[in-house]
């Protein structure tokens, strides 16, 4: 959600804190800050509401540059509002009264009011309505009567419930920074005779590759040629550096107009990459789980496949597929909902979490809690270095390249494909497809990158169906099967990027209520693929007709002419497999989405009120 960098070292410090800021900002954020600390230790802090470029003239126009050779320490931040509207006043970082301590924060501390009326009934004045102010007020009010600055975080920590990662600087710790993690990513970057301290890996490996992330718990003390690292109960941690691929983190829209549309295009190279990798001929195995990880899946008790928002909606699709062709019963469950039940997850529980960032915090809770009694946890994400890769027993990497759009695409659609290819391992080992059925899905996989350029390559039907429907206040969208998913991924995508209202159901649904919503003004987006539920489809198209509800058809292959008079606008998908068709039948939702946002002149690839990663409840 929120964006941390922070620096030790000569190197320029204002360009380096900023262009860290701007890597980070397709999370997504409302305001932003930095603030450094030179040879004279004169504080130098700007905090701007709105875009980083704001920030970012405004601090141009300064015309600050480092004095050679000569270390400076800095810490930059951008917001995403939890408490306290996106203003200049609240952004980051925030300092104490006696202007020593700069503190920037990711997360969100719980007791924080508590905090604050103690802290005012101390005489502390706050100048923000921030949670992130009492930590610093907090801080000094500690180091009143604390000297050493380490245990005066470890005090803090006793103090502070919630998550939370801070970047820190105190003026009388000369040459120091330091950074503490509790349930929020951070990570340290370690360079020659440099040091730096980030959210997320993205925003300093143009400087090094070598990093250290920290656990929850931990609190680190950066100089710039070293970093000291203890726990909350003031234990030293002993961790080395590990490096890691600077090659994902390109941000690059290659010429389109934004990173969503690119993302989209992106989708078959990312779907052959899997294929490539995991499944060579239509007749060899599948190889996505190495043996260990099978094994996990020989005759557990239940899985449960928990993720949130697109990826729970791509673990629904997986659920659907894996109990047809694996015949083992899945559950699937928002991961905000399930770390608050009282579950039945024991020993023989296998956890599929699924997380393009690893890193949302419902969804690593809910984890935590099932290995916590017991569960395996096999997680299938787009970094490989996120929190929930690093505490899982087996990790698939969905290989979608670095996703910059915050509206999901292709992670979505890999995730499916990833999906795939773990119910179809499995199936083979526990013998529950015939060689023929195995085959011809193997064969139907392989067709589907192809399938969907065809469709990359003509979007004229979908783009008009946009410009058609782009002023409705409404829409809905329905499925049957493995499209009810996808019908749900199809209303997200719409009200995220475009802000119209939509909804997903399954079509059987719609007799039990939504139907009654249905007039002119109210578009279905209806997808239809072969399969026993067809026929079922059109009775639900035709019930909307009846209604004047417009009806868009998402249609696999050439409509029969009796079918034809109910669809006011079709979009014709490739046919493929019933249970493969979620892939074929997301794309035109995507770009429906997309022109329907762009035609809005919205903000595609940084929606209002979103961010790419929810490291907060
Ligand atoms: C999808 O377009 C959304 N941006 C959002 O629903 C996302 O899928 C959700 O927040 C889960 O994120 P994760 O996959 O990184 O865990």
């Amino acid at each position: 959600m929120c964006g941390i960098v922070g620096y030790i070292g000569k190197k320029p410090i204002v360009p380096l804190l900023l262009n860290g800021l701007q890597t980070l900002e397709y999370r997504g954020y409302d305001s932003a800050g930095i603030a450094w600390l030179g040879p004279e230790n004169d504080l130098c802090m700007f905090k701007k509401e709105g875009k980083l470029s704001n920030l970012r003239s405004h601090v141009d126009a300064l015309h600050f540059h480092n004095d050679d050779a000569v270390e400076y320490r800095g810490i930059a931040h951008t917001r995403w509002a939890t408490h306290g509207s996106p203003t200049d006043e609240n952004a980051h970082p925030h300092t104490s009264a006696d202007g020593n301590i700069v503190l920037i924060h990711n997360g969100i501390i719980e007791n924080y009011t508590e905090l604050r009326d103690e802290l005012k009934a101390k005489g502390y004045s706050f100048k923000s309505s921030t949670d992130t102010e009492t930590i610093v007020l907090l801080l000094e009010d500690i180091l009143k009567t604390e000297t050493n600055f380490l245990k005066a975080l470890q005090r803090l920590t006793s103090r502070l419930v919630g998550a939370y990662a801070l970047g820190i600087m105190d003026k009388r710790q000369m040459g120091k920074l330091y950074g503490v993690r509790n349930f929020a990513p951070l990570v340290l970057g370690v360079g020659d005779g440099e040091m730096f301290l980030a959210s997320d890996s993205v925003a300093i490996v143009e400087h090094t590759n070598e990093v250290v992330f920290l656990k929850d718990g931990q609190i680190v003390e950066l100089t710039a040629t070293g970093y000291h690292i203890e726990d909350f109960a003031g234990k030293q941690v002993i961790t080395d550096s590990e490096t890691i691929a600077a090659s994902q983190m390109i941000l690059d829209k290659k010429g389109f107009r934004h990173f969503m549309l690119k993302e989209i295009y992106d989708q078959p190279d990312v779907i052959r990459r899997l294929l490539s990798e995991h499944l060579k001929g239509d007749t060899d195995p599948v190889s996505i789980l190495d043996k260990p990880a099978l094994a996990l899946f020989k005759n557990p008790k239940r899985i449960v496949i928990v993720g949130c928002g697109s990826s729970l909606n791509a673990g629904l699709v997986g659920k659907y597929f894996m109990e047809a062709v694996a015949r083992i019963d899945v559950n699937v469950e928002s991961a905000g909902e399930y770390r608050y039940r009282d579950t039945l997850v024991d020993e023989d529980t296998i956890i599929i979490a699924i997380s393009q960032s690893g890193e949302t915090a419902d969804t690593l809770t809910a984890i935590r809690q099932c290995k916590e009694k017991g569960a395996k946890v096999v997680t299938v994400t787009n970094r490989v270095d996120s929190t929930m890769a690093r505490e899982s027993d087996a990790v698939v990497n969905v290989h979608a390249g670095l996703e910059v759009s915050v509206c999901a695409t292709k992670s979505f659609v890999a995730q499916v494909v990833v999906l795939y290819l773990l119910g179809l391992q499995v199936a083979e080992d526990r013998g529950t497809l015939k060689a023929n059925e195995l085959e011809n899905l193997k064969h139907q996989l392989k067709q589907l990158p192809t399938q969907i350029e065809t469709m990359l390559a003509n979007t004229d039907t979908v783009h008009t169906v946009a410009k058609k429907y782009g002023s409705k206040e409404n829409m809905l969208f329905i499925g049957r099967s493995m499209n009810y998913p996808t019908a749900m991924e199809g209303a997200l995508k719409l009200k995220e990027v475009s802000y119209i209202h939509a909804e997903g159901y399954s079509a059987s649904e719609l007799k039990h209520g939504p139907i009654a919503m249905l007039d002119q003004d109210m578009p279905i987006v209806a997808v239809l693929t072969p399969g026993p539920l067809y026929e079922k489809m059109i009775s639900s198209c035709q019930e909307a007709k009846a209604r004047d509800a417009q009806v868009i058809a998402i249609h696999a292959g050439p409509v029969q002419q009796e079918a034809a008079d109910t669809f006011d606008d079709i979009i014709t998908v490739p046919t493929t497999h019933e249970w493969l068709s979620p892939v074929v039948a997301v794309v035109p939702m995507q770009f429906l989405a997309y022109y329907i946002a762009e035609h809005l002149g919205k903000d595609v690839d940084q929606p209002r009120n979103l961010a790419k990663s929810v490291t907060v409840e």
